[in-house]
């Protein structure tokens, strides 16, 4: 029999994921907070699917985790007793922190995985999932436990997030993504407005501020980014993605927790633990902080 995968949440990402591996004939189950199956509309390439997904079931052996960086460590901390004692789990979300979190509670045999991807999704109601936009994901086994799960993974992970590149080191990809994630998220969060405003010359001092800082506690983390080639980066997602919304406006607008401690929070944290400060950074969180008191 074949493993089912176990997806967790009903977020966008998760939802996209999960449908494109229940289309290929993958078993899928969710684990979510209410009980019995869920039944959605995928859309994704002009083709509209009705699918229906069980409930989780234990054990789980197969695990994806994507929720957002602040919720994972509470959804593992309940998934931990479902697990087989060689579970793989992939972790996929914006931000960084989380893996420092998870290794410390996983047996010996259990392995870790994480996806970061730049796939587009939008989700018009809780029961509607549309792939809006394609961009590239990738891959990195954390924690390798036995290679016949790693075939596993691979071959599940690049159907669900199709296109995949498997990488060794994710650090890099996550610090690159750190740094447009702390520019676009909380500005666009802040002024709720749609990425492409970010492209006025008003915004342009703090986005190069904010950049300078990025670059300043990445080379103390050991990672290094030059200056013209991460502004590029970040102007080019800016101008690509003018018309969309970023998940932290998104979350804003909707009143719901900001992932500000895993982006600009985390940059802060690992800044004061090398002595270094970032004000450009740091007046962006505070200003994000006191609006949603
Ligand atoms: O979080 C997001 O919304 C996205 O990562 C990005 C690239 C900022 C585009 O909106």
């Amino acid at each position: 029999m074949t493993q089912a995968w176990t997806v967790v949440g009903q977020g966008a990402i998760g939802l996209l994921a999960a449908s494109r591996l229940h289309l290929a004939g993958y078993q899928v189950q969710l684990f979510r907070r209410t009980a019995g199956p869920f039944r959605y509309q995928f859309e994704q390439a002009d083709a509209l699917h009705s699918i229906q997904l069980n409930a989780a079931q234990a054990p789980i052996s197969l695990l994806l985790v994507p929720v957002k960086a602040y919720a994972v460590l509470s959804a593992l901390q309940q998934l931990l007793p479902l697990l087989s004692p060689d579970a793989q789990i992939a972790l996929c979300h914006n931000g960084m922190g989380s893996i420092e979190q998870v290794l410390p509670l996983l047996q010996p045999q259990q392995g870790l995985w994480f996806v970061s991807t730049s796939q587009a999704t939008f989700k018009p109601t809780a029961q509607q999932i549309r792939h809006s936009g394609q961009g590239p994901s990738y891959l990195a086994c954390i924690k390798a436990t036995a290679p016949h799960y790693a075939d596993l993974v691979r071959s599940a992970m690049a159907v669900a997030f199709e296109p995949l590149t498997p990488v060794d080191d994710i650090q890099p990809l996550l610090w690159r993504k750190l740094a447009v994630n702390s520019v676009i998220n909380p500005l666009t969060a802040l002024h709720q407005v749609p990425n492409g405003e970010l492209a006025k010359p008003e915004f342009q001092p703090q986005i190069s501020a904010l950049l300078q800082e990025f670059i300043e506690v990445a080379t103390a983390c050991g990672q290094k980014f030059e200056f013209d080639e991460i502004s590029t980066q970040v102007q080019s997602v800016i101008h690509n993605t003018a018309a969309n919304y970023s998940s932290m406006q998104q979350d804003k607008a909707h009143g719901r927790p900001l992932e500000l401690d895993a982006i600009t929070g985390y940059l802060l944290k690992r800044a004061k633990a090398a002595g270094l400060t970032l004000p450009t950074h740091q007046a962006l969180y505070q200003a994000l902080h006191q609006q949603s008191l």
